[in-house]
């Protein structure tokens, strides 16, 4: 049988690569999404505080912003040869102010001729899969012709896999936080485009939460891709990998505490503070008896001077025990 594809969304400031590898800990057959990183930060910046991450972490995907084709080819170059990334891919979605500055992220998908030409050039500079991740349009366009064309043209430049957000964007008027819940969420539009393109690999995102909703959405789609469950409930991919992928390892959330222990002295070791990673593991209990002892714990104490991670993660472990044993 097929494997599944499940994927765990590009979120800047979240999928960091530390929230990657806990998240890696968790679950070892999702498809892990940097955050967004832009040609500039890449070509200008230092490459390895943006590129750089762990073996554990694959498959890995670099999600690019950009828009002028060169230098997105030059960046996808950087990001497989050098990094060894699984797959690029670029952003059509992101709605920001910033972004829309750029001329990248959800405009473009007002300019689906400039995206084929960005894809046929990353397609010419690597060999891993370029694929592009996109809304179902933008601001006030007829979704179904706007969607089909952008489909049409950026597939028929090479590119055969597409992860849908499936709301539009609006350009104007809504910040990036009301774009993720204000548009609503149209699965029809994005399972049209499966069902007209067959050839195509075509993931669904947005607002999935529950297991139910997963595997209901995976007998329509190749897959699907969880963003904010998966970052403020992460133990949702714990029980993907045990109903979704039939992986029956049977952990248990004290045993990625103890696993996340060397590698947070490891990074501390390399100067990272120890705040930094331990910001990603606030939900690990999300809905538990203990959930607020532990993050009350993990937040206060992470910034401590001189805390170390096995410290820190012991006394929150320990406090959320606390609470059951108070409960027994
Ligand atoms: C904090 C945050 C940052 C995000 N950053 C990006 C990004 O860098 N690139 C991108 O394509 N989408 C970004 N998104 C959108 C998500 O990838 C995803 O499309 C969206 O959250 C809908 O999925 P969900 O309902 O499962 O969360 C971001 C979302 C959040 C919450």
């Amino acid at each position: 049988m097929k494997k599944p594809h499940v994927s765990i969304a590009p979120m800047l400031d979240w999928t960091d690569r530390h929230c990657r590898f806990f998240h890696r800990l968790i679950s070892p057959h999702a498809i892990l999404f940097t955050e967004m990183v832009t040609t500039g930060a890449i070509i200008h910046g230092n490459k390895d505080r943006h590129l750089a991450f762990s073996q554990q972490e694959h498959p890995v995907v670099l999600q690019l912003g950009g828009s002028d084709p060169a230098t997105l080819a030059t960046c996808a170059k950087i990001a497989t040869e050098d990094y060894g990334y699984d797959e690029v891919n670029l952003n059509c979605g992101c709605p920001s102010d910033r972004v829309q500055n750029g001329v990248f992220g959800a405009c473009l998908m007002n300019e689906p001729d400039k995206v084929a030409r960005c894809i046929e050039a990353m397609n010419k500079s690597i060999s891993v899969p370029v694929t592009v991740k996109c809304r179902i349009g933008i601001d006030d366009c007829e979704e179904r012709p706007f969607l089909d064309r952008f489909i049409q043209t950026v597939m028929n430049a090479g590119c055969g896999e597409f992860t849908i957000h499936a709301r539009k964007a609006w350009l104007k008027g809504l910040s990036p936080k009301e774009n993720r819940e204000v548009p609503p969420l149209r699965y029809d539009i994005a399972a049209e485009i499966k069902q007209k393109y067959p050839q195509l690999k075509i993931i669904l995102n947005g607002g999935l939460c529950s297991i139910g909703q997963i595997q209901e959405q995976l007998q329509i789609f190749d897959g699907v891709m969880i963003g904010r469950e998966a970052y403020q409930n992460p133990w949702i991919l714990a029980e993907i990998e045990c109903r979704i992928f039939e992986d029956n390892r049977n952990v248990s959330r004290y045993d990625i505490i103890e696993r996340l222990i060397p590698y947070m002295e490891e990074q501390m070791a390399s100067g990272v503070p120890l705040k930094s990673m331990a910001r990603h593991i606030l939900g690990l209990f999300h809905e538990q008896r203990g959930g607020k002892k532990w993050r009350q714990v993990i937040s206060q104490e992470s910034h401590l001077e001189g805390m170390r991670p096995d410290d820190l993660l012991n006394r929150a472990a320990a406090a959320t025990q606390q609470d059951w044993k108070l409960a027994a």
